[in-house]
């Protein structure tokens, strides 16, 4: 497939409808991907990125019939990860010799994972690659997502190329952010944001601020993954902005898992407290268990104060739970509260080890948590309700 999207600008990059998961299985992609590759035709021909490795041979057949591979004169890579270079060494196989336009820490990853001494050209933020008619400028990007990273602007067609950045996993043939479903995209965005970007939202912001004073107009956006920013393009370089900034709404995760019921009955009354003392906030409970942990990421990410639930299991807490904190550990989340509970039967450490882990990941841990022994009677259910309570007004 390709997809003409103007007049010397084409998308031949590959929709995986089929992908559930990226990153290995550290990434759950419901709705699919895109690896976006466009070939930009002026008096030169350019290629810029390719697509994930296991499509290398369907990117290259897709690409000859488009155009002769002889004729692309330059390849852009905006970034080395291999699912936008997979398709490299396929296509280098046959044009061998072809100038492959990056920044340093790029050829340093190229040649980390293909161990080929292709024709690099190495760019640096200002350098112009002249395409006839048209230039391409370049700005580096570093840790957004990689060392690697960097946007690539078109002057004339006013395209900014910006890698990674303001994608999303979603799969659509219908190519552009105003035809798609508004709500399926921007949670496709902040899915993406909270589980790669989170803790890299300083570079973020320097980087928004840099490109913004740049003062280039921005006609579309053409990122690495997803659908093209046509309409009103700057409006997810603005929602990047406002994300970048330790980013919460008015509302409260409760994530815990459960044995027997207990805990799972605290974290419903608790949430019960919360909803008692203010309905306007937003509560969501998660089985850690049973949810999927990168919807509970961008959960988190939009939450002002999580609670963490877990039984106390032989001085320490489920799994999942654990699992959970050591995902949200890693994100370096800013700026929330928290606050543990968790039934017990014996001797009831987990509420302390896991406001131990809230800590230990940046939470402002704001009391020592709620106990439980065995299942919740009358009373107990009167003290989460009063926890709840308690817990809303504090934060
Ligand atoms: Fe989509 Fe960082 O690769």
């Amino acid at each position: 497939m390709s997809f003409k999207l103007k007049d010397g600008l084409t998308w031949v990059g590959k929709i995986d409808w089929e992908l559930r998961t990226f990153h290995g299985q550290e990434y759950s992609t419901h709705k699919g991907t895109s690896y976006n590759s466009y070939l930009i035709q002026d008096e030169k021909t350019v290629l810029l990125d390719t697509v994930w490795l296991p499509f290398a041979r369907e990117f290259v057949e897709n690409l000859e019939r488009e155009i002769p591979l002889p004729t692309i004169d330059a390849i852009i890579v905006t970034h080395g990860e291999i699912d936008h270079s997979g398709a490299l060494p396929e296509l280098m196989k046959r044009i061998p010799e072809t100038p492959i336009y990056c920044t340093a820490n790029a050829v340093k990853s190229l040649k980390g994972q293909f161990h080929q001494e292709w024709n690099f050209k190495v760019v640096k933020t200002g350098d112009k690659l002249n395409i006839g008619s048209k230039e391409f400028i370049f700005v580096e990007a570093p840790m957004l997502h990689w060392p690697d990273t960097m946007f690539a602007y078109l002057t004339g067609d006013n395209i900014l190329f910006s890698s990674d950045a303001f994608g999303q996993h979603y799969a659509s043939a219908l190519m552009y952010n105003d035809l798609v479903d508004q709500a399926e995209l921007y949670q496709e965005c902040t899915k993406y944001y909270a589980n790669i970007l989170t803790p890299l939202s300083k570079f973020v912001d320097r980087k928004i601020k840099e490109v913004v004073g740049l003062n280039l107009p921005v006609e579309m956006i053409c990122s690495s993954h997803g659908v093209i920013w046509r309409d009103n393009p700057l409006q997810i370089v603005t929602q990047y902005a406002t994300w970048a900034q330790d980013y919460q709404e008015n509302q409260i995760t409760i994530i815990y898992d459960t044995m027997w019921n207990g805990t799972r009955r605290m974290a419903e009354e608790i949430a019960q407290g919360i909803k008692l003392a203010d309905d306007k906030v937003v509560v969501k409970l998660f089985n850690s268990a049973k949810s999927d942990k990168n919807d509970i990421v961008s959960e988190v990410f939009k939450s002002k104060a999580i609670l963490l639930g877990s039984p106390t299991v032989y001085k320490g807490v489920l799994s999942s739970v654990a699992g959970i904190m050591e995902e949200i550990k890693g994100l370096d989340f800013k700026n929330k509260k928290a606050a543990a509970f968790g039934a017990y039967g014996w001797s009831g450490e987990g509420v302390k080890v896991l406001s131990e882990r809230l800590k230990d990941s940046g939470f402002t841990v704001i009391n020592d948590g709620l106990r439980g022994l065995w299942n919740p009677d009358e009373q107990a259910i009167d003290n989460c309700r009063k926890f709840g309570k308690e817990f809303i007004t504090i934060i």
